[in-house]
């Protein structure tokens, strides 16, 4: 798509937008343009009615009984369902719980536990650190097991699958520069030679539709935060294909994934389903406020939210390239939309300085070193007038310089 660059055209664009209304749904403060839902989603009314509930009406007067009452035992597996629907996964595969990076521990050792006779674990040189950090923990379980990561040990994935592995961490978008892998492609490699494999859906859950049933995955984690909008610290979810689940040992073998958790028993049997992993008590105030943002997906069409993506990010890519070109920025991530998650990111020497100013004049992306600018683009909330203004303030930081201005240069925590 050729955008078109004047003002009356884009404000046409979010005329005709089918997802324009969402945006009703959502809170976001006056004077902010926010690029950074990839990071921590917006509020939304909906999902402080389901904490103001929980909270008052469930916990206040209901007490230990809301336990089932309120079906907050029953709700990791519920709100899964719930989410499963949103990257393509039949119920009963999908439980919300805990953080991600415990997920990716609890599902790449199994999935090693299902592969004792292999010893290689393949993931992406830059992949998001915890993956990696996860990675070695699990590793370092077993004597033996190596890490292999692309980029480092080849270049590419691909040139790492063979009969030795026994599973590999991917990132389906990464979270750097926004490069969207092909799912059911890399599955097929996977499982050509023998291995399995896990997804890592951070950056795509509620950004892009996701086929985990369809392309034949093993295994998928990801957060609710971003994209999703569940709020800061909101569970994680694992996705287990089915044909998994009798022959998968999670090592967190805490008493909400036991076979008969009331029946107080005094060794581990592991529950049936995808409830075996599960770990302790979850956080339910959290989860009901993901109740509220999963709510919220409900009336939305998948391919819409695709479609819009695509737009927005095209459309900043040009706006980009064709007004601050001259100040020394540089794509960072793919060109053509297909290859590409909800997010732009551009390099830039100073990029650190350029997006504080950018924060400061209510443009809110983020940074990620050495010189990434990264803006992400939730669907359900921003629209392209939005990215039209974006683009003026960063020409203008750019234009005059403004980012040079000392205080900016000083480093403090980055959102
Ligand atoms: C790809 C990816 N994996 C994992 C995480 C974070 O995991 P956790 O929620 O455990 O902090 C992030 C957070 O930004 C991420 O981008």
């Amino acid at each position: 798509m050729r955008a078109p660059l004047d003002l009356a055209a884009v404000e046409a664009m979010d005329a005709a937008d089918p997802l324009r209304a969402m945006r009703d749904r959502f809170i976001l403060p006056q004077g902010v343009i926010y690029l950074d839902g990839n990071s921590l989603g917006a509020a939304a009314p909906a999902v402080f009615n389901e904490l103001q509930k929980a909270a008052t009406q469930e916990w206040g007067q209901d007490l230990i009984r809301a336990w089932n009452t309120a079906g907050w035992f029953d709700m990791p597996v519920a709100l899964g369902d719930q989410l499963g629907r949103l990257i393509g996964a039949a119920s009963g595969q999908t439980v919300v719980c805990d953080t991600t990076s415990i997920n990716i521990y609890k599902v790449l050792h199994a999935a090693l536990g299902m592969r004792s006779n292999r010893s290689v674990i393949v993931a992406e040189g830059d992949s998001f650190p915890t993956d990696l950090y996860m990675a070695e923990g699990v590793a370092s379980t077993r004597p033996g097991t190596v890490l292999r990561l692309e980029g480092v040990d080849a270049p590419t994935i691909e040139e790492l699958i063979d009969e030795r592995v026994a599973v590999i961490l991917v990132n389906h978008v990464n979270y750097k520069t926004g490069q969207l892998r092909d799912m059911a492609a890399l599955t097929c490699k996977a499982h050509q030679v023998g291995a399995l494999i896990v997804w890592d859906l951070c950056h795509t859950a509620g950004a892009l539709p996701v086929e985990l049933d369809a392309a034949n995955a093993d295994f998928a984690i990801g957060c609710t935060y971003k994209y999703l909008n569940g709020g800061p610290g909101a569970p994680a979810f694992i996705y287990a294909a089915k044909r998994h689940h009798d022959d998968v040992h999670q090592p967190l073998s805490g008493w909400w994934g036991h076979a008969r958790p009331f029946a107080f028993e005094q060794s581990y049997t592991a529950g049936s389903g995808i409830r075996r992993f599960l770990c302790g008590t979850q956080p339910v105030l959290s989860m009901r406020a993901l109740k509220g943002a999963l709510d919220i997906w409900d009336d939305v069409d998948m391919a819409a939210v695709r479609k819009k993506s695509i737009a927005l990010t095209d459309l900043f890519i040009q706006l980009v390239e064709a007004r601050c070109g001259a100040y020394g920025l540089e794509l960072e991530g793919p060109r053509n939309g297909d290859e590409r998650g909800s997010q732009v990111s551009f390099l830039h020497p100073h990029g650190y300085q350029v997006m504080r100013a950018l924060i400061e004049r209510g443009v809110i992306g983020d940074f990620r070193a050495p010189s990434t600018i990264r803006f992400g683009f939730t669907p359900l909330y921003v629209g392209y007038r939005d990215v039209w203004q974006a683009v003026e303030v960063l020409e203008d930081i750019l234009r005059t310089g403004a980012w040079q201005e000392a205080r900016f240069a000083v480093k403090t925590a980055v959102t």
